[in-house]
């Protein structure tokens, strides 16, 4: 257990490397020209470029000022086993949209601890805004408190979703189900960074989220904002509550809903069916 004073210091560490590194792309974000954007992994679409392991390098040297903590990020991997206290880094949340010069994008570092992230930030430069949150304490957006929003009606909610780089697979039937809830008449949005989806859930700006295949760097900052602005979270294999990243370097959150607690179920009908 840590003190709610070295929480916070944990808190000003990783909201420090997120700001330095969201400076840094931001720059030049605004003057792309001549990016270097290469095809990574699975997926035609699944893209790094020079400013993704850029910003996970000055990420990681800021956060070596503790020197106990180990470091897990998307681009350079590292510790695969999260119930030590680790720090789990998304250098670019939305490496799509960045290389295409859409500004929907984000910083996303969290410290995890037993599988569960205890302290999270989500930057985005474009708008300035810092979401930040420490475990029983609370989610903020530029240091003002953030609850989930207050709508009971799932079909004047708005709802985001984002879709694997192996989406041609179809995994878990995802583009029937997405159909199915268009069908419903729901307005849905898609875009593209995993981290501002759940930012945004917890900001009360969507009422849901649901998405496959996620990796722990896409959501742990994310989960702990919509869990401490009084959302609900679902592994929708199941339907029951996931509090635990239950993380390898593989897929964290196979099947993810996080909602603000009062569409939940509603959507989880469609999404178990
Ligand atoms: C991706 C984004 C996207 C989501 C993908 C993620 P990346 O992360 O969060 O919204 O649909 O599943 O992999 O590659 O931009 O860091
Ligand atoms: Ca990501
Ligand atoms: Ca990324």
């Amino acid at each position: 257990m840590y003190s709610a004073s070295e929480l916070q210091s944990l808190l000003d560490l990783a909201t420090s490397a997120a700001h330095e590194a969201g400076k840094m792309l931001h720059q030049r974000f605004l003057d792309s020209r001549g990016l270097r954007i290469e095809q990574k992994g699975e997926g035609i679409n699944n893209l790094v470029t020079e400013m993704d392991t850029a910003a996970e390098e000055l990420i990681r040297k800021i956060l070596a000022e503790r020197s106990d903590i180990i470091f897990l990020g998307e681009e350079s991997g590292g510790n695969d086993d999260l119930s030590r206290l680790t720090w789990v880094v998304d250098p670019i949340d939305g490496t799509v949209n960045y290389a295409h010069g859409l500004p929907i994008w984000c910083v996303s570092i969290a410290a995890v601890q037993e599988n569960e992230p205890i302290v999270g930030v989500i930057y985005n430069p474009n708008l300035d805004e810092t979401f930040t949150a420490i475990k029983g304490a609370g989610a903020f957006l530029n240091g003002v408190q953030i609850t989930v929003s207050t709508e009971t009606n799932f079909r004047q909610s708005l709802l985001v979703t984002g879709f694997p780089y192996n989406i041609n697979e179809n995994p878990h039937g995802t583009i029937e189900l997405f159909g199915q809830i268009l069908r419903n008449g729901n307005a849905i949005r898609r875009l593209g960074s995993a981290a501002l989806d759940l930012a945004y859930i917890a900001a009360g700006r969507f009422e849901a989220y649901w998405e496959v295949s996620l990796h722990p760097w896409d959501v742990a900052a994310g989960l702990l904002l919509v869990n401490e602005a009084g959302g609900r979270i679902s592994s929708y294999a199941s339907g029951e509550a996931t509090q635990a990243l239950q993380a390898t370097r593989e897929i964290v959150v196979d099947r993810l809903l996080a909602t603000n607690g009062k569409v939940h179920d509603e959507i989880l009908q469609f999404l178990l069916a």
